[in-house]
């Protein structure tokens, strides 16, 4: 990764450092969810980086941009695959902050950023994906699953994140569901919160 990106990243963690220092109950009641990165943090990110960077020139759908922490992961494996992201965030001043920091990043060249419903959005894209990340409120990883299946390249990867925290029966549910798409190969891995990945055969 480059000096100019590290450096972004860098205050990305700084944010999430005071961030994951509230106690949860209290993040949540206390500060509006909109404010909140919310982020895969530096483990998931890094898998992030290694599957974007290593896809031959991967078209990759990020669902749920927030502040963009895991659209550079995304965006530096690309810069070095020769890939792009489409990300998907549904409040415009998230997405708006995240493509500032992106441009900081010297990555917003590989990234389209797209503000609204994912599960509307997906719908109307034009692209197949090589690589998706699900990564929006849990009660629409199922519905999301449903609107990508059809869009995936032989071969494509998925992960989705949350799935042991705080995990539960949404996270259960896009288990299940993943699990039962023909020609879908699917382990869960303590990385993170917890990360679904899943590949469908070539
Ligand atoms: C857990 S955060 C994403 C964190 C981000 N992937 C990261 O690691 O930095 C979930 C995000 O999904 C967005 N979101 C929720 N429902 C959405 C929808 N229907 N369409 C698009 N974005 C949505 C939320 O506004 C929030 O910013």
């Amino acid at each position: 990764m480059e000096q100019i990106a590290i450096d972004v990243l860098n205050a990305y963690h700084e944010r999430l450092k005071a961030e994951r220092a509230q106690p949860r109950e209290s993040r949540l009641a206390g500060v509006s969810r909109d404010n909140l990165m919310l982020a895969v943090g530096p483990d998931t990110g890094q898998v992030l980086n290694s599957l974007a960077g290593s896809l031959p020139q991967p078209n990759i759908l990020e669902l749920g941009t927030s502040f963009g922490y895991s659209t550079l992961w995304l965006a530096d494996g690309a810069r070095r695959s020769g890939g792009k992201v489409t990300t998907i965030e549904q409040l415009e001043h998230k997405s708006a902050y995240a493509k500032e920091q992106l441009r900081l990043a010297g990555l917003d060249s590989y990234v389209e950023f797209i503000v609204g419903d994912a599960l509307e959005v997906i719908d109307s894209l034009p692209q197949m994906f090589d690589l998706v990340l699900v990564d929006l409120w849990k009660d629409l990883y199922v519905p999301c699953l449903e609107r990508f299946y059809p869009k995936l390249k032989s071969g494509a990867i998925v992960v989705a994140d949350n799935i042991i925290r705080p995990g539960g029966e949404n996270a259960r549910a896009y288990q299940n569901a993943i699990r039962s798409k023909a020609g879908m190969q699917s382990v869960l891995l303590p990385v993170g919160t917890g990360i679904e990945i899943s590949r469908l055969e070539q």
